[in-house]
């Protein structure tokens, strides 16, 4: 018999897009087969609670799946990640067409669920857990398809213990857990023995890694490092070229962390950095610990380590009580920081978080204004960026196929996307890192051509890359 094939649908943030490869890991490992949600016999939907559209989607997919389920006698349906962490036992109460339901913990239980479920029992397990087992999971299987060749994900520390008031996730991922550094180095040397050049490192507060330790005086034990020694580690591994890490928590920048910016090559010239508000009074009622002016000597340190750094954002707006001048402050501090990019959002009050029993919501319709004069801002800010790149040179590291036909696409160290024809790069394959020139800036991306090699003259064309050149 042909093996149980599975698919996994994954919304939410780059930690469940992780977990999503991880538990296809785990699957494989458990003989069951990769398969498309159309034909597969079991369908894992990976879930988002962080707002409530996002939490919305697994209903409304829900409903769909119950005829998908119809289909075919014996097909399975797990509902895991972070509104399964929320829900637990009454998704299995409320949705009869789900057959088992796991935690944010519990990504090593699944095959073992799925092995009940299959002999009838439906279950829920979202307990959590201190243990570090969860870190520990088999090496790649080698069915395991890449998404990316060359690049991957690593988890350095899970959970989170900042409790911002709007945020759901210290409730859906628990405490804060930082893995042993030798472990994250192990798994980066086997990335870069496979061919992976691009590390991400991830975590809820990543530049918190062990944090608690190192206050607790326990760093030895339980085997982590300041986040900048970490990274230095990892920039030793032979192959890998770049270094990423995501989502960093302002309050974590010590001077060590902003000094790497200048001292590790392999450390990308782009941080992430969520700053939600520009209104001093909003991030208090935000416990997010920081003010606005923070913001920006933060990036004027990091800007004096690395001059060319890319500063992106996450922001909310339409918080509980936040006015005009609030909102105004914010685009004030978008403006002085020159994010090049961010991500915005209407605020969603989520069940349980101290914000949603603030009074003094914003009216819908003034939340929405916000957010098209911030997302305008944030637009114009990064064609002004794209713009400044032209005629300057990168490397991109591709990721596949671009939209346009004959395109092939993958991101500079500035986390750009890049834009290549196809014809002009025989070399770009997926996994590939490829010089380039920057000829054009769009709102969303960049086109490259061919970087010059330095030794070829600017008559002739001794070589074929420059041959075949448009
Ligand atoms: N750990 C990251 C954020 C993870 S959540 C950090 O602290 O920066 C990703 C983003 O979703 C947040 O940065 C925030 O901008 C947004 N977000 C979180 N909760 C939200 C809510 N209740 N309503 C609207 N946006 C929210
Ligand atoms: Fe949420 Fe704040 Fe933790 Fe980020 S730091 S995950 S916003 S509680
Ligand atoms: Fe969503 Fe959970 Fe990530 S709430 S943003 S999937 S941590």
């Amino acid at each position: 018999m042909a093996d149980r094939s599975f698919a996994i649908r994954t919304f939410g943030c780059q930690m469940n897009v992780h977990d999503s490869d991880k538990l296809a890991n785990l699957l494989l490992h458990a003989g069951y087969a990769a398969g498309e949600p159309e034909t597969a016999d079991v369908l894992v939907v990976n879930t988002c609670s962080i707002r409530e559209k996002a939490e919305h989607k697994l209903y409304s997919d829900l409903g769909m799946l119950r005829q998908w389920k119809a289909e075919r006698p014996g097909r399975l349906i797990g509902v895991g990640g972070c509104v399964a962490q929320q829900e637990g036992d009454a998704l299995l109460a409320r949705f009869p067409q789900v057959d088992f339901v796991f935690g944010t913990h519990n990504l090593r239980h699944v095959p073992a669920m799925l092995r009940s479920a299959e002999a009838g029992q439906r279950r829920a397990d979202v307990a959590t857990t201190a243990s570090l087992d969860r870190f520990d999971l088999p090496e790649r299987h080698p069915h395991f398809p890449d998404a990316t060749p060359g690049r991957a994900f690593l988890t350095v520390m899970e959970g989170c213990d900042m409790f911002c008031t709007f945020c759901i996730v210290p409730t859906t991922r628990g405490r804060e857990v930082s893995r042993p550094a030798d472990a994250i180095v192990r798994e980066a040397e086997r990335l870069a023995a496979r061919g992976v050049i691009e590390v991400v490192l991830l975590g809820q507060t990543v530049n918190a890694y062990g944090r608690h330790d190192l206050r607790r005086g326990t760093s030895e034990t339980a085997g982590t490092l300041r986040f900048a020694s970490l990274l230095e580690r990892l920039a030793a591994i032979p192959g890998l070229r770049r270094i990423r890490y995501t989502s960093p928590h302002p309050i974590f920048f010590d001077d060590e962390l902003v000094q790497a910016h200048g001292a590790i090559e392999a450390l990308c010239p782009h941080v992430h950095l969520p700053v939600q508000s520009g209104s001093d009074a909003v991030l208090a009622r935000m416990r997010r610990r920081y003010a606005a002016d923070a913001i920006r000597s933060l990036a004027d340190r990091l800007r004096a380590a690395r001059p060319d750094l890319v500063l992106t954002t996450d922001l909310i707006v339409g918080f509980p009580g936040e006015s005009d001048a609030d909102f105004d402050a914010t685009l004030a501090l978008v403006r002085e920081v020159g994010f090049v990019d961010g991500f915005s959002f209407k605020y969603s009050p989520r069940p349980g978080t101290a914000a949603a029993s603030l009074g003094d919501a914003v009216p819908e319709a003034a939340a929405q204004e916000r957010l098209e004069a911030l997302q305008a801002l944030l637009r114009a800010q990064t064609l002004a960026y794209h713009r400044s790149r032209v005629g300057r040179e990168a490397e991109v590291l591709i990721e596949g196929r671009g939209r346009r036909d004959r395109q092939v696409t993958g991101r500079d160290a500035w986390h750009r996307i890049v834009h290549l024809d196809a014809a002009a790069f025989p070399e770009a394959r997926p996994g590939a890192l490829v010089p380039v020139r920057i000829a054009e800036a769009t709102p969303h991306s960049l086109l490259g051509d061919p970087a010059r090699p330095a030794h070829v003259p600017l008559s002739g064309f001794p070589s074929g890359a420059v041959a075949n050149r448009r």
